[in-house]
């Protein structure tokens, strides 16, 4: 059975890769397909996303990465897809999921929704969660896998990552004033 786990992926963070991960065991093959989206400005392309993708899933080898516009179902069908894969970190994701799901089975009776209780140490995490605290000056090094933390710091202009808070005691904020930063950056999405 074939899975697309949809998304924007702006960027993939540990907790898409947890849903992947357990997703990877559950069907034959798992495809992350990046929505190209008009509506929204992403901190990174298209393709800068499903690079970052492949590099964190490539330990998984029925892990595919691809980008697709247009309807979820529609893209699901062409893949000969059968099942739609997202996670569910909390009870405010229930109510936009589920609606999702539903308008889902009204374009299309033959793809199911399978929703994953995302693992309890990400059920606060989001891409946009992770921009926030990179704006900030703050690490992401425990929130997406390294490559992908060095891509955020190179976008808002740091160098180096910053020690992670949780571990070593920092003064907040003492990275890069915004004004030189990319902080400018109009996003977002969760
Ligand atoms: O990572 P996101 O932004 O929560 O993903 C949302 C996504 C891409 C799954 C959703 O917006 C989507 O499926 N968009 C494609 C358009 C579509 O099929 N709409 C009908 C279902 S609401």
């Amino acid at each position: 059975m074939i899975a697309i786990y949809p998304g924007s992926f702006d960027p993939i963070t540990l907790g898409h890769l947890d849903i992947i991960q357990r997703g990877s065991r559950l069907f034959n093959k798992v495809i992350v397909a990046v929505l190209r989206n008009p509506n929204k400005v992403p901190l990174f392309t298209v393709e800068q996303r499903l690079e970052q993708i492949r590099i964190a899933t490539q330990h998984l080898p029925n892990v595919e990465a691809d980008s697709f516009d247009g309807l979820t179902v529609n893209y699901a069908q062409q893949r000969q897809a059968q099942v739609l894969l997202r996670g569910l970190r909390a009870i405010s994701d229930f109510e936009v999921e589920l609606q999702m799901a539903h308008t889902n089975k009204t374009l299309s009776t033959q793809i199911e929704t399978v929703f994953l209780a995302t693992s309890n140490e990400y059920s606060f995490l989001s891409s946009s969660v992770v921009k926030e605290i990179a704006r900030f000056g703050g690490s992401v090094d425990h929130l997406v896998p390294p490559h992908i933390a060095l891509d955020i710091y190179k976008c808002y202009n740091h160098n180096y990552p910053i020690a992670n808070p949780t571990t070593t005691a920092i003064t907040p904020l003492q990275s890069i004033p915004m004004e030189q930063s990319t902080g400018t950056i109009p996003n977002q999405e969760a």
